[in-house]
Protein backbone atom coordinates (compact mmCIF):
# COMPACT_ATOMS: atom_id res chain seq x y z
CA UNK A 1 0.00 0.00 0.00
CA UNK A 2 1.31 3.34 -0.94
CA UNK A 3 1.74 6.27 1.91
CA UNK A 4 -0.56 7.98 -0.02
CA UNK A 5 -3.24 5.35 0.10
CA UNK A 6 -3.39 4.81 3.73
CA UNK A 7 -3.13 8.19 4.70
CA UNK A 8 -6.33 8.40 2.39
CA UNK A 9 -7.85 5.65 4.06
CA UNK A 10 -6.91 6.90 7.42
CA UNK A 11 -9.09 10.11 6.42
CA UNK A 12 -12.12 7.82 5.14
CA UNK A 13 -12.56 6.05 8.16
CA UNK A 14 -12.12 8.57 10.99
CA UNK A 15 -13.62 10.91 8.79
CA UNK A 16 -16.99 9.29 8.66
CA UNK A 17 -19.79 9.89 10.97
CA UNK A 18 -23.44 9.33 11.76
CA UNK A 19 -24.87 12.86 10.16
CA UNK A 20 -28.82 13.80 11.94
CA UNK A 21 -29.11 16.73 9.72
CA UNK A 22 -29.27 16.57 6.32
CA UNK A 23 -29.61 19.55 3.05
CA UNK A 24 -32.43 19.10 1.09
CA UNK A 25 -30.39 19.00 -2.00
CA UNK A 26 -30.40 15.31 -3.57
CA UNK A 27 -27.12 13.57 -4.76
CA UNK A 28 -26.60 13.07 -8.47
CA UNK A 29 -27.81 9.59 -9.81
CA UNK A 30 -24.75 8.62 -11.39
CA UNK A 31 -23.09 9.14 -7.86
CA UNK A 32 -25.47 7.68 -6.62
CA UNK A 33 -25.12 4.42 -9.14
CA UNK A 34 -21.51 5.04 -8.54
CA UNK A 35 -21.39 4.70 -4.76
CA UNK A 36 -24.25 1.47 -4.45
CA UNK A 37 -21.57 -0.27 -7.54
CA UNK A 38 -18.95 -0.29 -5.24
CA UNK A 39 -20.80 -1.16 -1.74
CA UNK A 40 -21.49 -4.55 -3.44
CA UNK A 41 -17.83 -5.50 -3.34
CA UNK A 42 -18.05 -6.10 0.33
CA UNK A 43 -17.23 -9.68 0.92
CA UNK A 44 -19.86 -11.93 2.37
CA UNK A 45 -20.14 -15.66 3.34
CA UNK A 46 -19.27 -17.70 0.31
CA UNK A 47 -20.01 -14.53 -1.63
CA UNK A 48 -23.49 -14.97 -1.25
CA UNK A 49 -24.51 -11.20 -1.19
CA UNK A 50 -27.52 -11.66 0.89
CA UNK A 51 -28.57 -7.58 0.14
CA UNK A 52 -31.36 -6.44 -1.02
CA UNK A 53 -31.29 -2.99 -0.63
CA UNK A 54 -34.41 -0.37 -1.99
CA UNK A 55 -33.03 3.11 -2.57
CA UNK A 56 -36.27 5.55 -2.06
CA UNK A 57 -36.01 9.54 -3.31
CA UNK A 58 -38.08 11.97 -4.06
CA UNK A 59 -42.07 11.52 -3.66
CA UNK A 60 -41.52 8.07 -3.08
CA UNK A 61 -39.38 8.83 -0.19
CA UNK A 62 -41.38 11.80 1.23
CA UNK A 63 -44.50 8.94 1.22
CA UNK A 64 -42.32 6.74 3.32
CA UNK A 65 -41.85 9.24 5.97
CA UNK A 66 -45.60 10.14 6.06
CA UNK A 67 -46.24 6.52 6.61
CA UNK A 68 -43.65 6.22 9.16
CA UNK A 69 -44.78 8.90 10.89
CA UNK A 70 -48.24 7.87 10.88
CA UNK A 71 -47.52 4.43 12.21
CA UNK A 72 -45.00 5.81 14.85
CA UNK A 73 -48.67 8.09 15.87
CA UNK A 74 -50.63 5.05 15.86
CA UNK A 75 -47.96 3.28 18.19
CA UNK A 76 -47.48 0.52 15.54
CA UNK A 77 -44.49 -0.96 15.34
CA UNK A 78 -43.17 -4.36 13.61
CA UNK A 79 -39.48 -5.75 13.81
CA UNK A 80 -38.55 -8.37 12.00
CA UNK A 81 -35.16 -8.92 14.26
CA UNK A 82 -36.39 -9.00 17.57
CA UNK A 83 -35.05 -6.47 20.34
CA UNK A 84 -34.71 -7.31 23.98
CA UNK A 85 -34.85 -5.46 26.56
CA UNK A 86 -30.70 -6.31 27.91
CA UNK A 87 -29.59 -6.75 25.09
CA UNK A 88 -26.80 -4.04 25.94
CA UNK A 89 -25.19 -5.58 29.29
CA UNK A 90 -22.08 -4.35 31.15
CA UNK A 91 -19.64 -1.88 29.72
CA UNK A 92 -21.98 -2.13 26.30
CA UNK A 93 -24.64 -0.51 28.61
CA UNK A 94 -22.32 1.99 29.96
CA UNK A 95 -21.22 2.85 26.55
CA UNK A 96 -24.54 2.96 25.48
CA UNK A 97 -25.80 5.68 27.91
CA UNK A 98 -22.52 7.86 27.45
CA UNK A 99 -23.46 8.28 23.78
CA UNK A 100 -27.35 8.97 24.87
CA UNK A 101 -25.74 11.81 27.04
CA UNK A 102 -23.58 12.97 24.39
CA UNK A 103 -26.42 13.09 21.80
CA UNK A 104 -28.80 14.45 24.01
CA UNK A 105 -26.36 17.03 25.02
CA UNK A 106 -25.50 17.97 21.01
CA UNK A 107 -29.36 18.27 20.53
CA UNK A 108 -29.95 20.25 23.86
CA UNK A 109 -32.79 18.33 24.57
CA UNK A 110 -33.02 17.01 28.16
CA UNK A 111 -34.28 13.36 28.96
CA UNK A 112 -37.32 14.13 30.35
CA UNK A 113 -38.45 16.64 28.06
CA UNK A 114 -40.93 14.41 26.12
CA UNK A 115 -42.36 17.22 23.64
CA UNK A 116 -38.80 17.78 22.25
CA UNK A 117 -37.76 13.94 21.99
CA UNK A 118 -41.48 13.51 20.61
CA UNK A 119 -40.43 15.92 17.84
CA UNK A 120 -36.69 14.15 17.37
CA UNK A 121 -38.82 10.89 17.05
CA UNK A 122 -40.42 12.14 13.99
CA UNK A 123 -37.78 13.94 12.49
CA UNK A 124 -35.90 10.19 13.01
CA UNK A 125 -38.88 9.06 10.69
CA UNK A 126 -38.45 11.96 8.48
CA UNK A 127 -34.95 10.80 7.87
CA UNK A 128 -32.84 13.52 9.81
CA UNK A 129 -34.45 15.38 6.10
CA UNK A 130 -32.09 13.23 4.15
CA UNK A 131 -33.72 13.76 0.39
CA UNK A 132 -32.86 9.43 0.35
CA UNK A 133 -32.75 6.93 2.16
CA UNK A 134 -31.56 3.16 1.51
CA UNK A 135 -33.64 0.21 3.16
CA UNK A 136 -31.36 -3.10 3.86
CA UNK A 137 -33.35 -6.15 3.69
CA UNK A 138 -32.07 -9.36 4.05
CA UNK A 139 -33.02 -12.90 3.07
CA UNK A 140 -36.40 -14.08 4.95
CA UNK A 141 -34.37 -16.79 6.66
CA UNK A 142 -31.54 -14.33 8.09
CA UNK A 143 -29.69 -15.14 11.35
CA UNK A 144 -26.56 -13.89 12.68
CA UNK A 145 -24.20 -15.21 10.20
CA UNK A 146 -26.17 -13.72 7.23
CA UNK A 147 -26.32 -10.07 9.33
CA UNK A 148 -22.77 -10.00 9.91
CA UNK A 149 -22.59 -9.97 5.77
CA UNK A 150 -24.90 -7.47 5.94
CA UNK A 151 -22.67 -5.68 8.31
CA UNK A 152 -19.91 -5.90 5.90
CA UNK A 153 -22.19 -4.57 3.19
CA UNK A 154 -23.30 -1.75 5.31
CA UNK A 155 -19.61 -0.30 6.39
CA UNK A 156 -18.30 -0.49 2.32
CA UNK A 157 -21.85 1.87 1.33
CA UNK A 158 -21.24 4.18 4.40
CA UNK A 159 -17.25 4.48 3.52
CA UNK A 160 -17.64 4.80 -0.59
CA UNK A 161 -20.44 7.46 0.62
CA UNK A 162 -17.72 9.21 2.53
CA UNK A 163 -15.41 9.13 -0.41
CA UNK A 164 -17.95 11.03 -2.83
CA UNK A 165 -18.72 14.09 0.04
CA UNK A 166 -22.31 11.78 0.97
CA UNK A 167 -23.21 11.92 4.82
CA UNK A 168 -25.15 9.27 5.78
CA UNK A 169 -26.96 7.75 9.14
CA UNK A 170 -27.26 4.11 9.69
CA UNK A 171 -31.00 4.02 11.43
CA UNK A 172 -31.85 0.72 13.40
CA UNK A 173 -35.10 2.97 14.73
CA UNK A 174 -36.44 2.48 11.04
CA UNK A 175 -36.52 -1.37 11.10
CA UNK A 176 -38.90 -1.15 13.97
CA UNK A 177 -41.78 -0.34 11.29
CA UNK A 178 -40.73 -3.01 9.20
CA UNK A 179 -44.42 -3.99 8.04
CA UNK A 180 -45.11 -0.02 7.05
CA UNK A 181 -41.62 0.06 4.97
CA UNK A 182 -42.57 -3.43 3.14
CA UNK A 183 -46.14 -1.87 2.02
CA UNK A 184 -44.81 1.11 1.21
CA UNK A 185 -41.70 -0.29 -1.17
CA UNK A 186 -44.14 -3.66 -2.16
CA UNK A 187 -41.38 -6.10 -0.96
CA UNK A 188 -42.92 -9.30 -0.02
CA UNK A 189 -40.47 -12.26 1.76
CA UNK A 190 -37.20 -10.21 2.92
CA UNK A 191 -36.44 -9.04 6.48
CA UNK A 192 -35.57 -5.28 7.42
CA UNK A 193 -32.49 -4.58 9.31
CA UNK A 194 -31.54 -1.24 8.73
CA UNK A 195 -32.36 2.00 7.14
CA UNK A 196 -29.72 4.37 5.89
CA UNK A 197 -30.24 8.16 5.79
CA UNK A 198 -28.11 9.76 3.15
CA UNK A 199 -27.48 13.23 1.48
CA UNK A 200 -25.65 16.31 2.55
CA UNK A 201 -24.65 17.25 5.76
CA UNK A 202 -26.34 20.31 7.03
CA UNK A 203 -22.93 21.30 8.83
CA UNK A 204 -24.25 24.60 10.34
CA UNK A 205 -27.05 22.15 12.89
CA UNK A 206 -25.29 21.41 16.36
CA UNK A 207 -26.11 18.35 16.53
CA UNK A 208 -23.80 17.24 13.06
CA UNK A 209 -21.02 18.92 15.69
CA UNK A 210 -21.41 15.33 17.78
CA UNK A 211 -17.87 13.41 18.00
CA UNK A 212 -18.22 10.56 20.08
CA UNK A 213 -15.11 8.25 20.95
CA UNK A 214 -13.95 5.08 20.72
CA UNK A 215 -13.17 2.21 23.38
CA UNK A 216 -9.28 2.15 23.44
CA UNK A 217 -7.11 -0.34 21.31
CA UNK A 218 -6.40 -2.30 24.63
CA UNK A 219 -10.15 -2.83 25.65
CA UNK A 220 -10.97 -4.40 22.50
CA UNK A 221 -8.30 -6.35 20.88
CA UNK A 222 -5.46 -8.65 22.37
CA UNK A 223 -2.28 -9.82 20.45
CA UNK A 224 -1.30 -13.34 21.26
CA UNK A 225 1.23 -15.13 19.94
C1 LIG B 1 -26.47 -0.77 13.08
C2 LIG B 1 -26.54 0.69 13.48
C3 LIG B 1 -27.75 1.24 13.84
C4 LIG B 1 -27.84 2.60 14.17
N1 LIG B 1 -29.05 3.15 14.46
C5 LIG B 1 -29.16 4.47 14.69
C6 LIG B 1 -30.44 5.08 14.86
O1 LIG B 1 -31.49 4.43 14.83
N2 LIG B 1 -30.49 6.42 15.06
C7 LIG B 1 -29.36 7.19 15.07
O2 LIG B 1 -29.47 8.42 15.23
N3 LIG B 1 -28.12 6.64 14.92
C8 LIG B 1 -28.00 5.31 14.72
N4 LIG B 1 -26.77 4.75 14.49
C9 LIG B 1 -25.57 5.59 14.51
C10 LIG B 1 -24.73 5.31 15.78
O3 LIG B 1 -25.32 5.95 16.88
C11 LIG B 1 -23.30 5.81 15.53
O4 LIG B 1 -22.74 5.10 14.44
C12 LIG B 1 -22.41 5.64 16.76
O5 LIG B 1 -22.87 6.40 17.83
C13 LIG B 1 -20.96 6.03 16.45
O6 LIG B 1 -20.92 7.36 15.98
P1 LIG B 1 -20.31 7.74 14.55
O7 LIG B 1 -21.00 6.88 13.52
O8 LIG B 1 -20.62 9.20 14.39
O9 LIG B 1 -18.85 7.45 14.59
C14 LIG B 1 -26.66 3.39 14.18
C15 LIG B 1 -25.44 2.81 13.80
C16 LIG B 1 -25.38 1.49 13.45
C17 LIG B 1 -24.05 0.91 13.03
Amino acid sequence: MTPALNQSVDRLIRGRRATRAFLPDEVPADTMRTVFELAGHAPSNSNTQPWCVEVVSGAARDRLADALVAAHAAGYQSVDFPYQEGLFRGVLATRRAQFGAQLYAALGIARHDTDLLDGYNTESLRFYGAPHVAMLFAPAETEARIAADMGMYTQTLLLAMEAHGIASCPQALLSFYADTVRAELGVIDRKLLLGIAFGYADESARVNTLRVSRAGLAETTRFRR
